[in-house]
């Protein structure tokens, strides 16, 4: 576990080879909601992301977890630094990067199948180049016998499932996901946890998670980051050693113990701590 105030204890992958992700110096100034001010979302945001790792971002509302998803997507240009996927900066959104929102985002008059292979179908590509794929995707997420069906006939988590599956058809190198389970019951989203290491075990994205869960980004990840209150910049970096594909007894482990604990310290502390830096931006924005 390491904080990022001494990065002697950098974690080992994301320094053995080239980052997969890189966020340099990120700064994200925003014209405020209502036009009169600015919002200094994020301040110094350095994160670096190996291939293949699963990392999680948690941190208080309102600190910039979904800026810095949206700079990777290429949704949002930060205002100072570099976000670079292998070593490029990113200019726009793309196809290497998968996005999974934390509303399901379907269109309601298409069938579950029609929504998943839109993007594709958009984009020119063949019938016969993804229709195979998007039919062993729905079946890999548990959704064999649902391709007809409408989104208002599906569950919250099925909704998911087809977001997931939409997502993935694309082969992404990068798949990116802002609270995709924060809608659903407790029971659902543990079922969920389990698919997405089982579907990261099959194609192997790297992947960037943000959630409120602790317990949940602990039982998926390879690393949790763990942000100040905005401007937000990372304040903690802890690494998960227990093999994946994970199970629920990993839940009462010391190691998920010890983890939990640390970071609710640390994301409460920001939550709790006194106005500074908020008093700052409320400054600026004068
Ligand atoms: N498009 C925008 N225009 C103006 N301000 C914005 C915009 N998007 C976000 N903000 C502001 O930037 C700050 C960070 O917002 P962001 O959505 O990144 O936080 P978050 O950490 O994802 O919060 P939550 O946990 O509630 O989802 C907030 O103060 C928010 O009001
Ligand atoms: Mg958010």
């Amino acid at each position: 576990m390491i904080d990022v105030a001494d990065r002697r204890d950098a974690p080992a992958a994301a320094e053995a080879e080239a980052p997969k992700v890189s966020f340099r110096g990120i700064t994200k100034l925003y014209a405020s909601r209502d036009g009169r001010g600015r919002t200094l979302a994020l301040d110094s945001f350095d994160l670096d992301i190996a291939p293949g790792e699963i990392v999680s971002i948690v941190g208080p509302t309102g600190c910039g977890k979904s800026t810095a998803l949206n700079v990777l997507a290429g949704f949002e240009q930060p205002s100072q630094g570099r976000v670079t996927v292998d070593g490029a900066p990113i200019e726009a959104p793309g196809a290497d990067r998968g996005v999974v929102f934390q509303q399901p985002s379907l269109f309601p008059w298409l069938s579950v199948f029609a929504n998943v292979v839109l993007g594709a179908k958009c984009r020119g590509v063949a019938r016969q180049d993804y229709e195979q794929q998007a039919l062993r995707l729905l079946d890999e997420v548990g959704l064999k016998g649902f391709e007809s069906h409408f989104p208002y006939q599906l569950s919250g988590g099925m909704q998911q499932r087809v977001q997931i599956a939409r997502a993935l058809l694309n082969q992404p190198d990068i798949l990116l996901m802002d609270e995709p389970f924060g809608a659903l019951d407790y029971q659902t989203r543990l079922l969920m946890q389990k698919l997405l290491l089982r579907l990261w075990a099959h194609f192997r994205p790297t992947i960037v998670f943000i959630t409120h869960d602790v317990g949940e980004a602990l039982f998926i990840s390879d690393r949790v980051i763990a942000m100040t209150k905005r401007p937000g910049r990372v304040k903690l970096d802890v690494r998960v050693h227990a093999d994946k594909p994970r199970d629920y007894e990993f839940l009462s482990s010391s190691e998920f113990k010890e983890l939990e604990r640390e970071l609710i310290v640390a994301v409460q502390s920001e939550v709790e701590a006194p106005e500074d830096r908020l008093t700052q931006n409320a400054e600026e924005a004068k």
